[in-house]
Protein backbone atom coordinates (compact mmCIF):
# COMPACT_ATOMS: atom_id res chain seq x y z
CA UNK A 1 0.00 0.00 0.00
CA UNK A 2 1.93 2.74 -1.06
CA UNK A 3 -0.52 5.76 0.09
CA UNK A 4 -1.80 4.81 3.29
CA UNK A 5 -3.68 8.07 3.72
CA UNK A 6 -5.35 8.85 0.13
CA UNK A 7 -6.26 5.09 0.90
CA UNK A 8 -8.27 5.92 4.15
CA UNK A 9 -9.52 8.98 2.77
CA UNK A 10 -11.13 6.83 -0.20
CA UNK A 11 -12.26 4.19 1.92
CA UNK A 12 -14.32 6.07 4.47
CA UNK A 13 -16.02 7.72 2.01
CA UNK A 14 -16.48 4.41 0.00
CA UNK A 15 -17.09 2.70 3.50
CA UNK A 16 -19.95 5.63 4.33
CA UNK A 17 -22.09 4.72 1.12
CA UNK A 18 -22.00 1.18 1.74
CA UNK A 19 -23.31 2.13 5.43
CA UNK A 20 -25.79 4.18 4.23
CA UNK A 21 -27.60 1.71 1.34
CA UNK A 22 -27.42 -1.05 4.82
CA UNK A 23 -28.84 1.30 6.65
CA UNK A 24 -31.67 2.32 3.95
CA UNK A 25 -32.49 -1.84 3.60
CA UNK A 26 -32.77 -1.73 7.94
CA UNK A 27 -35.44 1.00 6.92
CA UNK A 28 -37.25 0.31 4.25
CA UNK A 29 -40.78 0.69 4.33
CA UNK A 30 -41.70 -3.36 4.16
CA UNK A 31 -41.93 -5.08 7.42
CA UNK A 32 -39.66 -7.15 8.40
CA UNK A 33 -40.52 -10.90 9.35
CA UNK A 34 -42.33 -10.67 12.92
CA UNK A 35 -43.25 -7.55 12.92
CA UNK A 36 -46.39 -6.25 12.99
CA UNK A 37 -46.44 -3.06 10.91
CA UNK A 38 -44.17 0.44 10.51
CA UNK A 39 -45.51 3.15 11.44
CA UNK A 40 -45.33 5.93 8.92
CA UNK A 41 -43.95 9.09 11.30
CA UNK A 42 -41.80 6.99 13.17
CA UNK A 43 -39.69 5.27 10.35
CA UNK A 44 -39.83 9.14 8.91
CA UNK A 45 -38.22 10.29 12.62
CA UNK A 46 -35.72 7.39 12.63
CA UNK A 47 -34.42 7.87 9.04
CA UNK A 48 -34.12 11.25 9.45
CA UNK A 49 -32.06 10.66 12.61
CA UNK A 50 -30.43 7.73 11.07
CA UNK A 51 -30.46 8.39 7.10
CA UNK A 52 -27.68 11.03 5.52
CA UNK A 53 -25.24 12.41 7.67
CA UNK A 54 -22.30 11.50 9.86
CA UNK A 55 -18.85 10.24 9.53
CA UNK A 56 -19.90 7.09 10.05
CA UNK A 57 -16.35 6.08 11.88
CA UNK A 58 -18.13 3.73 14.50
CA UNK A 59 -19.19 1.42 11.12
CA UNK A 60 -15.85 1.99 9.26
CA UNK A 61 -13.76 0.71 12.21
CA UNK A 62 -16.01 -2.77 12.33
CA UNK A 63 -15.12 -2.70 8.57
CA UNK A 64 -11.67 -2.06 8.93
CA UNK A 65 -10.93 -4.23 11.96
CA UNK A 66 -12.71 -6.92 10.34
CA UNK A 67 -10.48 -6.30 6.91
CA UNK A 68 -7.71 -7.77 9.10
CA UNK A 69 -9.31 -11.25 9.48
CA UNK A 70 -10.29 -11.18 5.70
CA UNK A 71 -13.80 -10.34 6.15
CA UNK A 72 -15.56 -8.24 2.90
CA UNK A 73 -16.82 -4.74 3.58
CA UNK A 74 -19.79 -5.77 2.73
CA UNK A 75 -20.19 -8.76 5.41
CA UNK A 76 -18.82 -5.90 8.00
CA UNK A 77 -21.03 -3.37 7.11
CA UNK A 78 -24.46 -4.95 8.74
CA UNK A 79 -22.72 -5.21 12.44
CA UNK A 80 -21.25 -2.06 11.61
CA UNK A 81 -24.46 -0.07 10.84
CA UNK A 82 -26.00 -1.90 13.93
CA UNK A 83 -23.81 -0.22 15.56
CA UNK A 84 -24.47 3.36 13.98
CA UNK A 85 -28.30 2.69 14.70
CA UNK A 86 -27.54 2.67 18.19
CA UNK A 87 -25.36 5.62 18.21
CA UNK A 88 -27.97 7.30 16.21
CA UNK A 89 -30.16 6.42 18.63
CA UNK A 90 -27.96 7.98 21.51
CA UNK A 91 -27.37 10.99 19.83
CA UNK A 92 -31.01 11.86 19.37
CA UNK A 93 -31.23 11.26 23.17
CA UNK A 94 -28.34 12.82 23.97
CA UNK A 95 -29.78 16.05 22.08
CA UNK A 96 -32.79 16.12 23.98
CA UNK A 97 -34.41 19.10 26.21
CA UNK A 98 -33.91 17.18 29.21
CA UNK A 99 -30.00 16.52 28.11
CA UNK A 100 -27.85 18.45 26.39
CA UNK A 101 -30.90 20.50 24.57
CA UNK A 102 -29.77 21.05 21.35
CA UNK A 103 -31.42 21.95 18.19
CA UNK A 104 -28.80 21.13 15.13
CA UNK A 105 -27.30 17.76 14.10
CA UNK A 106 -25.41 16.59 11.05
CA UNK A 107 -26.22 20.25 9.89
CA UNK A 108 -29.87 19.09 9.94
CA UNK A 109 -32.57 20.08 13.08
CA UNK A 110 -32.56 17.67 15.80
CA UNK A 111 -35.26 14.44 15.50
CA UNK A 112 -37.49 16.21 18.25
CA UNK A 113 -37.35 19.55 16.59
CA UNK A 114 -38.12 18.30 13.47
CA UNK A 115 -40.73 16.35 14.88
CA UNK A 116 -41.19 16.28 18.35
CA UNK A 117 -39.93 15.17 21.77
CA UNK A 118 -42.74 11.98 21.96
CA UNK A 119 -41.74 10.90 18.31
CA UNK A 120 -38.02 11.49 19.30
CA UNK A 121 -37.84 9.41 22.12
CA UNK A 122 -39.83 6.53 20.52
CA UNK A 123 -37.07 6.74 17.56
CA UNK A 124 -34.58 6.41 19.49
CA UNK A 125 -36.20 3.69 21.01
CA UNK A 126 -36.60 1.79 17.88
CA UNK A 127 -33.20 2.30 16.57
CA UNK A 128 -31.86 0.63 19.55
CA UNK A 129 -33.90 -2.01 19.17
CA UNK A 130 -33.53 -2.58 15.58
CA UNK A 131 -29.81 -3.21 15.98
CA UNK A 132 -30.10 -6.11 18.44
CA UNK A 133 -33.01 -7.50 15.95
CA UNK A 134 -30.28 -7.32 13.39
CA UNK A 135 -27.68 -8.65 15.14
CA UNK A 136 -29.74 -11.93 15.95
CA UNK A 137 -29.83 -12.51 12.18
CA UNK A 138 -27.84 -14.73 9.87
CA UNK A 139 -27.13 -12.17 7.33
CA UNK A 140 -24.97 -10.61 10.60
CA UNK A 141 -22.95 -13.84 10.68
CA UNK A 142 -23.64 -17.30 9.99
CA UNK A 143 -22.29 -18.28 13.43
CA UNK A 144 -24.93 -18.26 15.74
CA UNK A 145 -22.80 -17.78 18.78
CA UNK A 146 -20.86 -15.01 16.88
CA UNK A 147 -23.61 -13.29 16.70
CA UNK A 148 -24.69 -13.94 20.36
CA UNK A 149 -20.91 -12.84 21.38
CA UNK A 150 -21.87 -9.41 19.40
CA UNK A 151 -25.16 -9.30 21.21
CA UNK A 152 -23.61 -9.31 24.29
CA UNK A 153 -20.55 -6.87 23.36
CA UNK A 154 -23.18 -4.20 21.81
CA UNK A 155 -25.88 -4.63 25.17
CA UNK A 156 -22.45 -3.70 27.20
CA UNK A 157 -21.28 -1.30 25.76
CA UNK A 158 -24.59 0.27 25.55
CA UNK A 159 -25.98 -0.17 28.60
CA UNK A 160 -25.94 1.15 32.19
CA UNK A 161 -22.38 -0.39 32.11
CA UNK A 162 -20.96 1.78 29.04
CA UNK A 163 -23.17 4.37 27.10
CA UNK A 164 -25.84 4.91 29.39
CA UNK A 165 -24.31 4.93 32.20
CA UNK A 166 -21.19 7.13 30.98
CA UNK A 167 -24.28 10.14 29.96
CA UNK A 168 -25.90 9.51 33.69
CA UNK A 169 -22.51 10.21 34.60
CA UNK A 170 -21.75 13.12 32.87
CA UNK A 171 -25.31 14.61 33.81
CA UNK A 172 -24.33 14.12 37.22
CA UNK A 173 -20.87 16.09 36.41
CA UNK A 174 -22.73 19.65 35.60
CA UNK A 175 -24.09 19.83 38.90
CA UNK A 176 -20.64 18.99 40.30
CA UNK A 177 -18.14 22.12 40.97
CA UNK A 178 -14.90 20.08 40.82
CA UNK A 179 -14.20 17.12 39.23
CA UNK A 180 -10.94 15.09 38.98
CA UNK A 181 -9.39 13.72 35.84
CA UNK A 182 -10.23 10.20 37.09
CA UNK A 183 -14.04 11.13 36.81
CA UNK A 184 -13.78 12.50 33.70
CA UNK A 185 -11.52 9.94 32.37
CA UNK A 186 -13.66 7.43 33.51
CA UNK A 187 -17.36 9.47 32.07
CA UNK A 188 -15.72 9.50 28.75
CA UNK A 189 -15.16 6.20 28.35
CA UNK A 190 -18.13 5.33 29.41
CA UNK A 191 -20.14 7.98 27.37
CA UNK A 192 -18.48 7.91 24.20
CA UNK A 193 -15.30 5.11 24.07
CA UNK A 194 -17.79 2.48 24.88
CA UNK A 195 -19.29 2.38 21.42
CA UNK A 196 -15.70 2.94 19.92
CA UNK A 197 -13.89 0.23 21.53
CA UNK A 198 -16.81 -1.93 20.77
CA UNK A 199 -16.18 -1.36 16.69
CA UNK A 200 -12.81 -2.44 16.95
CA UNK A 201 -13.68 -5.22 19.29
CA UNK A 202 -16.46 -6.26 16.88
CA UNK A 203 -14.41 -6.32 13.95
CA UNK A 204 -11.99 -8.85 15.74
CA UNK A 205 -15.07 -11.03 17.22
CA UNK A 206 -16.65 -10.99 13.21
CA UNK A 207 -13.34 -12.26 11.91
CA UNK A 208 -13.26 -14.52 14.89
CA UNK A 209 -9.92 -13.66 15.92
CA UNK A 210 -7.41 -15.22 17.86
CA UNK A 211 -7.83 -14.29 21.96
CA UNK A 212 -4.86 -11.73 21.69
CA UNK A 213 -5.62 -9.86 18.22
CA UNK A 214 -8.93 -9.25 20.05
CA UNK A 215 -7.36 -8.39 22.92
CA UNK A 216 -5.57 -6.01 20.83
CA UNK A 217 -8.41 -4.48 19.26
CA UNK A 218 -9.79 -3.72 22.55
CA UNK A 219 -7.04 -1.41 23.84
CA UNK A 220 -6.77 0.61 20.12
CA UNK A 221 -10.47 0.59 20.21
CA UNK A 222 -9.77 2.25 24.29
CA UNK A 223 -7.60 4.51 22.87
CA UNK A 224 -8.99 6.15 20.19
CA UNK A 225 -12.16 6.07 22.26
CA UNK A 226 -10.50 8.41 24.65
CA UNK A 227 -8.97 10.39 22.01
CA UNK A 228 -11.73 11.00 19.92
CA UNK A 229 -13.64 12.47 23.33
CA UNK A 230 -10.92 14.29 23.67
CA UNK A 231 -10.70 15.81 19.74
CA UNK A 232 -14.59 16.54 20.27
CA UNK A 233 -14.21 18.69 23.66
CA UNK A 234 -11.21 20.46 21.74
CA UNK A 235 -13.51 20.90 18.82
CA UNK A 236 -16.54 22.14 20.59
CA UNK A 237 -13.53 25.57 22.10
CA UNK A 238 -11.90 25.64 18.33
CA UNK A 239 -14.63 24.89 15.60
CA UNK A 240 -17.50 26.30 14.69
CA UNK A 241 -21.37 25.34 14.23
CA UNK A 242 -21.38 25.59 10.57
CA UNK A 243 -18.33 22.80 10.41
CA UNK A 244 -19.18 20.71 12.91
CA UNK A 245 -22.59 20.28 12.13
CA UNK A 246 -23.74 21.41 15.31
CA UNK A 247 -23.69 24.18 17.75
CA UNK A 248 -19.93 24.48 19.96
CA UNK A 249 -18.65 26.38 22.87
CA UNK A 250 -21.59 24.71 25.09
CA UNK A 251 -19.57 22.46 27.40
CA UNK A 252 -18.00 25.67 29.36
CA UNK A 253 -21.61 27.29 29.43
CA UNK A 254 -22.86 24.13 30.74
CA UNK A 255 -20.10 23.44 33.49
CA UNK A 256 -19.79 19.78 31.46
CA UNK A 257 -16.35 17.98 33.08
CA UNK A 258 -14.14 17.69 30.21
CA UNK A 259 -10.13 17.85 30.42
CA UNK A 260 -10.08 21.10 28.95
CA UNK A 261 -11.99 22.57 31.82
CA UNK A 262 -9.13 20.72 34.01
CA UNK A 263 -5.97 21.54 32.06
CA UNK A 264 -7.01 23.83 29.60
CA UNK A 265 -6.14 23.23 25.56
CA UNK A 266 -2.48 23.04 24.89
CA UNK A 267 -2.42 20.70 27.58
CA UNK A 268 -5.43 18.63 25.86
CA UNK A 269 -4.19 18.70 22.55
CA UNK A 270 -0.37 17.33 23.54
CA UNK A 271 -2.71 14.50 25.00
CA UNK A 272 -3.68 13.87 21.96
CA UNK A 273 -1.34 13.50 20.30
CA UNK A 274 0.05 10.52 23.05
CA UNK A 275 -2.71 8.92 22.85
CA UNK A 276 -2.33 8.59 18.59
CA UNK A 277 1.36 7.34 19.63
CA UNK A 278 0.12 4.83 22.14
CA UNK A 279 -2.85 3.62 19.15
CA UNK A 280 -0.14 2.91 16.81
CA UNK A 281 2.20 0.73 18.96
CA UNK A 282 -0.83 -1.53 19.97
CA UNK A 283 -1.32 -2.47 16.44
CA UNK A 284 2.63 -2.98 15.49
CA UNK A 285 1.67 -6.71 15.69
CA UNK A 286 -0.36 -6.60 12.66
CA UNK A 287 1.95 -5.26 10.87
CA UNK A 288 0.87 -3.37 7.33
CA UNK A 289 -2.53 -4.89 7.78
CA UNK A 290 -3.19 -2.15 9.77
CA UNK A 291 -2.37 0.95 7.86
CA UNK A 292 -5.94 1.80 7.33
CA UNK A 293 -6.88 1.67 11.31
CA UNK A 294 -3.64 3.74 12.10
CA UNK A 295 -4.98 6.25 9.58
CA UNK A 296 -8.31 6.22 11.33
CA UNK A 297 -6.99 6.97 14.40
CA UNK A 298 -5.00 10.17 13.38
CA UNK A 299 -8.28 11.27 11.79
CA UNK A 300 -9.89 10.56 15.01
CA UNK A 301 -7.53 12.70 16.75
CA UNK A 302 -6.81 15.34 13.92
CA UNK A 303 -10.36 15.57 12.39
CA UNK A 304 -11.97 18.99 11.24
CA UNK A 305 -15.52 17.91 12.25
C1 LIG B 1 -20.71 12.70 18.20
O1 LIG B 1 -20.14 11.62 17.53
C2 LIG B 1 -21.00 12.35 19.59
C3 LIG B 1 -19.83 12.09 20.42
C4 LIG B 1 -19.63 10.92 20.94
C5 LIG B 1 -18.87 13.11 20.69
P1 LIG B 1 -19.58 11.78 16.04
O2 LIG B 1 -18.65 12.96 15.99
O3 LIG B 1 -19.06 10.48 15.56
O4 LIG B 1 -20.91 12.16 15.25
P2 LIG B 1 -21.33 11.85 13.74
O5 LIG B 1 -21.82 10.43 13.73
O6 LIG B 1 -20.15 12.04 12.84
O7 LIG B 1 -22.43 12.82 13.47
C1 LIG C 1 -22.18 12.62 23.42
O1 LIG C 1 -21.33 13.48 24.03
C2 LIG C 1 -22.11 11.25 23.89
C3 LIG C 1 -23.29 10.50 23.42
C4 LIG C 1 -24.14 10.91 22.53
C5 LIG C 1 -23.50 9.20 23.99
P1 LIG C 1 -21.58 15.02 23.68
O2 LIG C 1 -22.83 15.53 24.31
O3 LIG C 1 -20.31 15.76 23.93
O4 LIG C 1 -21.79 14.93 22.09
P2 LIG C 1 -22.16 16.14 21.14
O5 LIG C 1 -21.08 17.18 21.35
O6 LIG C 1 -23.53 16.59 21.56
O7 LIG C 1 -22.11 15.52 19.79
MG1 LIG D 1 -24.00 15.07 25.97
MG1 LIG E 1 -24.40 16.67 23.32
MG1 LIG F 1 -19.53 17.36 22.64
Amino acid sequence: MSNPEKEFKALLKSHATTVERTLETFLADTTFEGEIARPQRLMQAMSHAALDGGKRLRPFLVMESAAIFGISPQQAAIAGSALECIHCYSLVHDDLPAMDDDDLRRGKPTTHKAYDEATAILAGDALLTLAFDILSREETHSAPQTRIELVKLYAQTAGLGGMVGGQMLDLEAEKQPVISEREILTLQAMKTGALIRCACEAGAILGNASHEDRQRLHEFGKIIGQAFQLADDILDVTSDAETMGKQVAKDANKGKGTLISLYGLGVSQQRAKDLLAQAIETLEPFREKADILIEAARFTIERKN
